[in-house]
């Protein structure tokens, strides 16, 4: 059977032949596409098979009655949502409830008074048209939105991250260029310290043999100079000179090793990866943090404990690699302080604050780094969050709660490697970078 699908169609369920004529004829003189059934399950099939726009239903006929009809495309999802209209010769009340009860969308009584009947059908056409339209209309606003919200939340992602970046960048120029600063100003006067220094102990040592000569060669110098040289102790001084020397030689040293160290470290403004000495970026970044693990009057020195193991050079951004160290060894000595709180000095030394540092290939194409504390570890639900961009558990002014969104962000975007941690309430932090060799 062809079916026009401009016409609306209706299907007619009435086990009455006069009854199906009559409606045939005057539904389908009014322009709609007339589907007829004689019984509810005949009805039910057509529906399912070609769905109309309006179901007129008998609710007595042979078989199944047109209540249980109506309930049965009520549960059927593709046509429970075809409004019925039933038709019946009661002009009982409680009928006309149940039918409507049931789902139907309205009742015409028989026998049909023609004009009548077509306005309420139309009216229901018209009904359902405008809520096909409207639904329709619903589910492209819905897809619209659907759009724009996954399109805000790329750009909200993608802000986000430039934010960090930003941050990362200033954070790092600032520190570079204040440490880079720092070190260019001591290097010159430390420069001129150590030249002049080499200079002075020959001269002293040349000014100590004079003397010695002087002393053999003169025994006996006379009241006023050997007074004087009681005064002044000098047999000590000359003993002591040459040994006041190597400890300036060892101070200037230790300055420049310092000066070294920032300069290393704050080899942060390169924007291209080098090829870098892990070993030698934890130790700068471990000279920087040292005010902060030395000891304090409520607890002794944090030690750092060094397993350097044997490995290579790895290709990356060294300054930014440095804010990754610093954070995450920042972080565990706030943590082994807060583990600290509340107990004596002496309880501390005993239980002895510690961090270790170690190296190691994790395998042939990537170096891991270590980094475990004995400080308060983390409860689960901390540990899900702590690289969540802003998350902190520490006061305000202490933590930002950027440091690891911004290790995270180092580690994985910019180098390709991975930062795992395994940490335990009560029991210590350990967190784990691994870094592609090239
Ligand atoms: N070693 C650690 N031991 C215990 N908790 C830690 C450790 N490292 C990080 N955390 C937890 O993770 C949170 C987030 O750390 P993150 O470094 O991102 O921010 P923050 O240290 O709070 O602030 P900042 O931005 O100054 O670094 C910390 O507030 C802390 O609760
Ligand atoms: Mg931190």
């Amino acid at each position: 059977m062809l079916f026009n699908s401009d016409r609306e169609i209706v299907l007619v369920v009435d086990d009455n032949p006069t009854n199906l004529e009559l409606l045939y004829n005057a539904l389908g003189s009014s322009g709609y596409e007339v589907l007829v059934e004689m019984d509810g399950f005949s009805g039910i099939e057509q529906a399912k098979n070609y769905p109309p726009d309006l179901i007129l239903l008998d609710v007595q006929m042979p078989g199944i009655d047109g209540f249980e009809t109506c309930r049965k495309l009520q549960l059927d999802p593709s046509t429970k949502n075809i409004p019925v209209i039933f038709m019946t010769a009661l002009t009982d009340t409680t009928d006309k409830v149940k039918g409507l009860h049931l789902g139907a969308v309205d009742y015409i009584t028989k026998p049909f008074r023609h004009e009548e009947a077509l306005a309420r059908i139309q009216t229901h056409l018209k009904i359902r048209r405008l809520s096909l339209e409207l639904e329709q209309q619903k589910q492209e606003l819905e897809e619209i939105v659907q759009k724009r919200t996954a399109e805000l939340t790329c750009t909200l992602q993608e802000l986000k991250k430039t934010q960090l970046q930003l941050i990362q960048n200033e954070k790092l120029s600032t520190i570079g260029q204040l440490v880079s600063g720092i070190a260019h100003e001591i290097n010159n006067p430390v420069g001129c310290i150590s030249g002049n220094l080499e200079q002075a102990s020959l001269a002293v040592k040349d000014a100590v043999d004079y003397i010695r000569l002087y002393q053999a060669k003169f025994p006996n110098p006379g009241i006023e100079i050997e007074q004087k040289a009681e005064e002044i102790d000098l047999e000590y001084l000359l003993e002591d000179l040459p040994k006041m020397f190597l400890s300036m030689h060892t101070g200037i040293d230790r300055i420049r090793n310092i000066s070294t160290s920032l300069r290393t470290f704050s080899r942060a403004d390169v924007d291209y990866k080098v090829s870098v000495d892990i070993h030698e970026g934890l130790e700068s970044t471990l000279m920087i943090l040292q005010h902060r693990l030395k000891a304090q009057n409520y607890r002794p020195a944090i030690q750092i404990i060094k397993n350097y193991g044997e490995i290579p050079k790895v290709e990356c951004y060294l300054g930014q690699l440095n804010q990754v160290f610093m954070n995450i060894l920042a972080n565990a000595i706030d943590a082994v302080e807060e583990a600290n709180l509340g107990h004596t000095y002496e309880a501390i030394k005993e239980n002895s604050n510690h961090i270790i540092i170690q190296t190691e290939m994790k395998d042939e194409h990537q170096v891991a780094v270590r980094i475990a504390d004995n400080g308060m570890g983390m409860t689960k639900d901390i540990k899900q969050r702590i690289f969540d961009h802003l998350f902190t558990t520490k006061p305000v002014g202490k933590g930002t709660g950027l440091g690891l969104t911004i290790a995270h962000q180092i580690i994985v975007e910019k180098h390709g490697g991975t930062l795992e941690v395994n940490s335990e309430w009560g029991r210590g932090t350990e967190f784990v970078v691994t870094l592609p060799i090239v």
